[in-house]
């Protein structure tokens, strides 16, 4: 039996049309239902529905084999894990926002306010830069920052840009793209190599950039399996 972690929100959707056009039948799989595990004996899985930024932890410590998640969350944390394939679906960027008018002030005299729910991201990106910021850490509606004097920039993720409209912000810079990524506990993928290995190549068979609402999903991020691909570092 596989455990396999899937993020759950924006995502879930997506995941499951990913899983199914792969030939996992998933018939009693409702995202409708308040449920967070869902065994289907009939493909010999464990789906267990967790919020994004745990996908990691539960497949590094071996709680899930498997774990389907942002390269954003990715990025931010510091996990153990191999990334084999990226899925394609979900594309977003981790982008630099300003109010409208504020994009290029500069305000080198004293530290710029950036809020976020990326803090390790958003620090080694001014520090990247020589520029010296205050991070507030927020758990979400990061827009609001800046309208109510919180912030004087915001670090987010922008899908369509329509929450950046709807508050008057704009895009001042983007610090890197984000797609769907598989990734699978180390010692999941020595004990049921045949089992993993078979996922994703039914998996990257039916994933392209195509398939998520944007096309900058980038293909040459897939890497092989049974190679430490990499420690993901925040
Ligand atoms: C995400 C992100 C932005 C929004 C971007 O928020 O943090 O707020 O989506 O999407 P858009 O560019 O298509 O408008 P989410 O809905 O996950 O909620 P959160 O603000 O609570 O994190």
């Amino acid at each position: 039996m596989l455990m396999i972690a899937l993020s759950k929100g924006k995502m879930l959707e997506l995941t499951l049309e990913v899983f199914r056009r792969a030939g996992y039948a998933m018939g009693r799989f409702s995202i409708e239902s308040r449920r967070l595990v869902f065994p289907c004996p009939e493909i010999d899985m464990t789906f267990l529905i967790v919020r994004p930024t745990d996908v990691p932890t539960y497949v590094e410590y071996g709680a899930a084999d498997v774990g389907i998640v942002g390269k954003d969350v990715l990025m931010e944390q510091d996990s153990d894990v191999y990334e084999p394939l990226d899925l394609g679906f979900g594309a977003c960027r981790i982008a630099v926002a300003a109010l409208k008018g504020q994009a290029s002030r500069d305000r080198l005299s004293s530290k710029i306010r950036v809020a976020t729910k990326y803090p390790k991201i958003t620090e080694r990106y001014f520090n990247q830069r020589g520029v010296s910021v205050e991070i507030v850490k927020l758990y979400g509606s990061i827009e609001l920052a800046p309208l109510v004097g919180l912030a004087d920039r915001i670090v987010d993720l922008v899908e369509t840009g329509n929450t950046l409209k709807a508050h008057d912000l704009v895009e001042v810079e983007c610090i890197a793209q984000s797609t769907a990524r598989l990734i699978v506990n180390r010692a999941s993928l020595k004990l049921k190599h045949a089992v993993i290995t078979k996922l994703i190549q039914k998996l990257r068979a039916v994933s392209s950039p195509s398939t998520g609402p944007r096309t900058a999903a980038p293909r040459n991020a897939s890497r092989g399996v049974g190679r430490r691909v990499r420690r993901t570092r925040a």
